[in-house]
């Protein structure tokens, strides 16, 4: 089933293309060839297509959408760029990784060619709170992956510090996705602090609909390994609720084979989350927030540009790429 936004702003996501391929054109030919191809593999678009459902729900009319959601996009691309290189991931978008298909040298310099083109465009914008806004993001993501490598070496991840995490990856980049749509709007402090509130609960369900497919996924959807973060060590909001949820011997036993990560050890870790009834709980932590963030609509004015906002709610617990 296809999602209401791909019809409704097709023209803008086309646009948005056009500019993402402008955007990472180099003189130096290395930089394009290697950036095109995580740009020109697809992704989802998700947080571009929220900037862009925002201020048009907000009924925008100017120039600057198109080169907004382009710099929101970038900044995503960069972040994943050096993330496959620190996770060690094999596969992005059905393909090879960008440090697997050349090394982590073309991972680390071209996520930076990536990060830096997404800067020209947000300089670019005569609103200073929306570069101030933008910059800002931009650390509390990095600190965020930072932050996942400082607590890499605990034996144990708690709920609590899961959720520092991912609020700064992944939720930071949808909350200003949306908000700065809203800064172009010249929205007030409300609307503003309802939108920041919206985007925030969607990326952090996001994040746990992701957590999720890696390990209930289905590989040739997702483009990425099933079962990484597990045999990466990655505590994540499953591993997290396992073993809170099982008795005490299934708790040693996840443990253990949690920290040795081997591939072939996959299957019993499902076993052991299925005796944990942990989908479930999951899911339920995952509809909160999507409530949450439906909650936070009420101030946004009813039309179709909001209608497909809600339409990527309502849909993101059956996403499965
Ligand atoms: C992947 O983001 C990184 C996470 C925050 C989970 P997406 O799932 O949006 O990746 P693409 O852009 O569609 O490939
Ligand atoms: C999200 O975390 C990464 C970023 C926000 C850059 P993950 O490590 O779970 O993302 P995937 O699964 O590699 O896409
Ligand atoms: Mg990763
Ligand atoms: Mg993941």
């Amino acid at each position: 089933m296809e999602l209401i936004y791909k019809k409704l702003i097709a023209g803008e996501l086309k646009e948005l293309e056009n500019s993402l391929n402008e955007s990472i054109n180099s003189d130096i030919q290395l930089a394009t060839e290697v950036s095109n191809y995580l740009v020109g593999s697809g992704g989802k678009r998700i947080r571009p297509a929220i900037c862009i459902l925002v201020a048009k729900a907000l009924g925008y009319s100017g120039n600057d959408l198109i080169k907004l959601a382009s710099s929101i996009e970038l900044l995503h691309t960069a972040t994943l760029i050096h993330d496959d290189v620190v996770d060690e991931s094999l596969t992005r978008r059905g393909k090879e990784s960008i440090h697997t298909k050349w090394d982590n040298a073309h991972g680390v310099l071209v996520g930076d060619f990536v990060y830096s083109k997404a800067f020209q465009l947000m300089a670019s914008f005569d609103e200073p709170k929306i570069i101030r806004t933008l910059a800002d993001s931009t650390n509390r993501i990095s600190e965020g992956e930072v932050l996942q490598l400082t607590l890499k070496n605990q034996s144990i991840l708690s709920e609590e510090d899961y959720f520092e995490v991912i609020d700064r990856k992944t939720a930071e980049l949808f909350k200003v996705s949306a908000v700065t749509a809203g800064i172009l709007c010249s929205c007030d402090n409300t609307i503003l602090k309802s939108l920041a509130n919206f985007a925030n609960s969607l990326g952090i369900a996001f994040q746990i609909q992701d957590d999720i497919l890696d390990y209930y996924g289905d590989e040739s959807l997702t483009g990425k390994k099933l079962g990484k973060d597990f045999e990466e060590g990655k505590f994540t909001l499953p591993i997290i609720l396992a073993l809170k949820q099982n008795n005490n011997k299934n708790q040693t036993q996840l443990l253990s084979l949690f920290k040795r990560g081997r591939h072939e050890d996959f299957p019993k870790i499902l076993l052991l989350l299925e005796e944990g009834n942990v989908l479930k709980t999951t899911q339920k932590i995952f509809a909160s927030y999507a409530e949450e963030c439906m909650g936070e609509l009420k101030n946004i004015p009813q039309n179709s540009y909001k209608d497909a906002l809600e339409d990527i709610v309502s849909n993101l617990g059956s996403r499965l790429t």
